[in-house]
């Protein structure tokens, strides 16, 4: 099974993949989790070019494809083989950034943005995609403090750096997917408190199973 996590910058992804990571190890499933950029080898050397606030000018469709080089090399390497070997795969961000960051945020085409993820991936879909949804100035607001306390403004700043009206068409984007894909992107309310925000993920999961005619182990 693949889920994947998304939402904008500080929406508490990782927390949350975290979470479900142990919950689901703690039934007894053999879980992997990986994140993009920088699920691979080739990912960690393309992450700081991506993310680094000191890049400068880097052009958005060369942004695009050092995004989809990251998704390419880490699908071969990294996810297929797991879901080959009956892992669970949680992956912390995947296709649907590209769409609502490079397509929504930034205006490249989505139609043209879903080719490419097709290619990259090898349309390999995520079964569930857990969106993250909170307001954009909480968000930013949780992510700055992170980045101080980690010392990582500088280093994985470049996204946090965008104007309130790119984050904001990023949330919206990411909502207008949710809708398109009810089956496959369940949106969570990331305001609650981490382990509701886990209940309701779980729910999510079930859900998955059930319209599948499997459950999870208690
Ligand atoms: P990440 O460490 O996931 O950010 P955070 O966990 O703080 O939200 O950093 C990834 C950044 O890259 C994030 O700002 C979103 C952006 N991104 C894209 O623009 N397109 C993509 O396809 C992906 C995977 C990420």
């Amino acid at each position: 099974m693949f889920i994947t996590f998304e939402g904008i910058e500080g929406s508490g992804k990782s927390t949350s993949l975290t979470l479900l990571a142990q919950e689901l190890e703690r039934r007894g499933f053999d879980v992997l989790r990986t994140r993009e950029p920088g699920g691979c080898g080739l990912g960690r050397a393309i992450r700081p070019i991506l993310l680094d606030a000191r890049t400068r000018c880097l052009n958005m469709r060369a942004e695009l494809y050092l995004f989809l080089a990251d998704r390419a090399q880490h699908v071969a390497e990294v996810i297929r083989p797991a879901l080959e070997a009956g892992q669970i795969v949680l992956c912390d961000r995947y296709t649907d950034s590209t769409l609502a960051y490079q397509g929504y945020g930034r205006g490249l085409d989505p139609e043209k943005l879903r080719r490419i993820n097709e290619m990259a991936t090898g349309g390999l879909v995520p079964d569930l995609t857990l969106l993250m949804d909170l307001p954009v100035g909480l968000g930013l607001e949780r992510a700055g403090l992170r980045n101080q306390r980690q010392g990582t403004v500088l280093s994985e700043g470049r996204f946090d750096a965008e104007s309130m009206d790119f984050h904001e068409r990023v949330r919206q984007g990411y909502l207008a997917l949710a809708e398109e894909e009810p089956q496959r992107i369940a949106c969570i309310n990331a305001e609650q408190r981490p382990e509701d925000v886990l209940m309701q993920s779980l729910s999510a999961v079930e859900d998955y199973l059930g319209r599948s005619g499997l459950s999870l182990r208690p």
